[in-house]
């Protein structure tokens, strides 16, 4: 996240004297998510953001692995995962490897009596349904549906919901989510070929202090275990940041689709990545235009990649019988394509309506528990033409 951005009050000149009106100085923290080597933020808060003044037992959270090894196609029923009114309960871990894990989530409540911290893994929260805020120490970004918010990785967060009724895709990236390095220049400006730029990208819209002493509970995950840490003084005490990491919302409504005479590959529908994964859009966009073209995808092999395609809505060209939150999985080592009767039903059409969001990871997944509990039975035999 290149793009430098500051909110509310910093000192002119870095690591020197700033004071508050009764002659205190704030304390600086610098954060960052690779070491002293990549983008950095400079925050001054009211009070340290060191003082720890209890810990509670730690447990697992750590996802419960079902399947290890498997070589088929697979599908799941999203919606089936059970709203529960904790935002953390509310996770469940559907996907995993050691560079992510995908999960899914219908929280019914805010999260008004804590604040979180993934000390891990970089957060790509897609929302599929509900709107909201999402509150840290560089301001308030309001998201609604169709936004991707990332969150790097130790940002303190709170996320409060307009209503009960909340669908939400998370992506855990044990690496910095990126964008794509070919979309931008040498001094990290999205180029003029990206789907998006600049103005597409909201980093925190309002910055409010909470200059508070009291007791405040982090939970902070690390390592699948979780981690009650009570601090003496608001997380969110900040007066004022600037720098080039902070969390930021990006909808899937702001990415422009590349089309062509032809079929287009997958890498034009790319909008992240990390490493060993890549995160894609398909959005609403008129199909290929050469007079004898065929919109639907040829079959591939993706024989170093799995895929894993959430549906979010419209109408999914190259399936039958998809319907809103549902997963596929398709994993690499056999090939896979479109259902049968959709590559004649697509000659002719003039656009599709479809939004999906496509993880591809280049080491296999493993299944949970929860994934097997909303399993479509079947769907590795959903190609076989029936006669
Ligand atoms: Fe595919």
């Amino acid at each position: 996240m290149p793009q430098y951005y500051k909110a509310g009050s910093i000192p002119h000149k870095r690591h020197t004297q700033f004071r508050k009106p009764d002659g205190t100085l704030y304390s600086e923290q610098l954060f960052s998510t690779e070491g002293f080597s990549s983008d950095y933020s400079l925050l001054y808060h009211n009070h340290p953001p060191t003082q720890i003044t209890k810990t509670e037992k730690p447990f697992d959270v750590s996802p419960n692995v079902a399947e290890e090894k498997m070589l088929k196609h697979r599908s799941f029923q999203g919606l089936k995962i059970k709203p529960q009114k904790d935002f953390l309960k509310s996770r469940k871990p559907i996907l995993v490897n050691n560079d992510c894990h995908i999960s899914l989530a219908a929280p019914q409540q805010s999260m008004q009596d804590y604040f979180y911290k993934n000390a891990d893994a970089d957060e790509l929260i897609f929302v599929h349904e509900g709107h909201g805020r999402l509150i840290t120490s560089y301001g308030e970004l309001p998201f609604k549906y169709g936004d991707y918010l990332v969150v790097p990785r130790g940002t303190i967060y709170q996320i409060h919901f307009k209503t009960g009724k909340n669908r939400l895709l998370i992506i855990e990236s044990f690496s910095p989510i990126r964008f794509p390095k070919r979309y931008l220049s040498t001094n990290g400006q999205l180029l003029e070929h990206a789907p998006f730029c600049e103005r597409d990208i909201r980093p925190p819209a309002e910055l409010i202090t909470y200059d508070a002493k009291g007791d405040f509970l982090v939970k902070t995950k690390k390592k699948g275990v979780l981690y009650n840490i009570h601090y003496a003084s608001h997380p969110f005490d900040v007066v004022g940041w600037d720098g080039c990491c902070y969390p930021f919302a990006f909808s899937i409504f702001d990415f422009e689709p590349i089309t062509g005479r032809v079929h287009q590959p997958p890498p034009v529908h790319q909008t992240f990545e990390a490493n060993n994964f890549v995160v894609c859009s398909f959005v609403p966009r008129l199909f290929d235009y050469h007079p004898n073209a065929i919109p639907a995808p040829y079959n591939h092999s993706n024989i170093d990649s799995d895929e894993v395609l959430y549906y979010v809505d419209g109408d999914f060209m190259s399936r039958k019988n998809v319907t809103r939150g549902m997963i596929t999985l398709h994993p690499a080592g056999i090939p896979h394509g479109p259902h049968p009767g959709t590559v004649e039903k697509s000659i002719g059409a003039k656009e599709t309506m479809e939004l999906a969001v496509m993880v591809d990871t280049f080491h296999p997944l493993m299944l949970t528990k929860q994934a097997l509990e909303i399993e479509n039975e079947n769907y590795a035999r959903s190609w076989l033409k029936i006669e």
